[in-house]
């Protein structure tokens, strides 16, 4: 497929480089390149299957106007702008493209989030809960959106339960450590996701772009993952 990857920092350049080892032709974008929408013209996107997203939240909406106007498929990663998510998918809607998005697109996570909800029924049998996580200093929200997706599948599990809570911290490197504790007066159960590297993302979204190219919808990725 020939690829446009928007964003060439930690997690676009990733994307590129993964897309090419999936023998994709990946283009990527950078903001100098990009001033305005530039590079999202129609006659830009001529040639280009999917658009890959992983910049920042003031550009994005703009970008995901340009692409889908253009009729383009698009995968989403960058967070910031789900407040205007009615407008987005009215838009996909309106022009038929295909269009996923996820605040995470490793498989790993998702896997994770399928473990913790069966261990999550704990809660139900006198067992508390915990949800700690750890990210990179330079991370500039606290909690992850990942934690908050946990503790929102806990509380689905156990909706009787009292919320459990959260503790973050932001230490060195650590790409994301998300770890849950389940603890009775017997025992303690101990559940933990280490990404080593923004690997993970930047496959799901490359994987995502593929299974879009015969589709047309609006997709989130934690409905779809599973068709991989
Ligand atoms: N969904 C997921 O699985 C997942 C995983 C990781 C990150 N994310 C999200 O993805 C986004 C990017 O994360 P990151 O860690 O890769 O950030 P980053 O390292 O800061 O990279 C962002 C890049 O976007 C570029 N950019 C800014 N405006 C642009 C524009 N108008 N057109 C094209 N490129 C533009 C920047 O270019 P310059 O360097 O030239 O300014 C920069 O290279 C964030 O929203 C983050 O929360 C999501």
């Amino acid at each position: 497929m020939n690829l446009l990857v928007l964003g060439r920092g930690k997690t676009g350049s990733l994307v590129a480089e993964i897309a090419a080892e999936r023998r994709h032709h990946a283009h990527s974008v950078g903001a100098k390149d990009n001033v305005d929408g530039s590079a999202l013209t129609a006659a830009k996107l001529s040639d280009v299957a999917a658009v890959i997203d992983f910049t920042a939240p003031h550009c994005i909406l703009a970008n995901i106007e340009a692409c889908v106007k253009a009729g383009k498929n698009m995968v989403v990663g960058t967070t910031g702008w789900y407040e205007d998510i009615d407008h987005v998918r009215s838009l996909v809607e309106r022009h038929k493209t295909g269009f996923v998005y996820a605040p995470n697109f490793s498989i790993g996570v998702h896997l994770f989030f399928d473990v913790v909800r069966a261990a999550a029924t704990a809660l139900r049998h006198e067992y508390s809960g915990q949800i700690f996580e750890r990210h990179h200093v330079s991370k500039k929200d606290a909690p992850s959106g990942t934690a908050i997706a946990l503790q929102r599948l806990m509380r689905e599990a156990s909706p009787r339960h009292e919320e459990v809570e959260i503790t973050s911290f932001r230490e060195g490197e650590v790409v994301g450590l998300h770890e849950i504790v389940l603890e009775s007066a017997a025992d303690r159960i101990y559940l933990c996701h280490d990404a080593k590297s923004r690997r993970g993302f930047a496959e799901g979204a490359v994987r995502a772009a593929e299974w879009l190219a015969v589709k047309k919808g609006f997709y989130e990725f934690k409905d779809v993952w599973r068709e991989l």
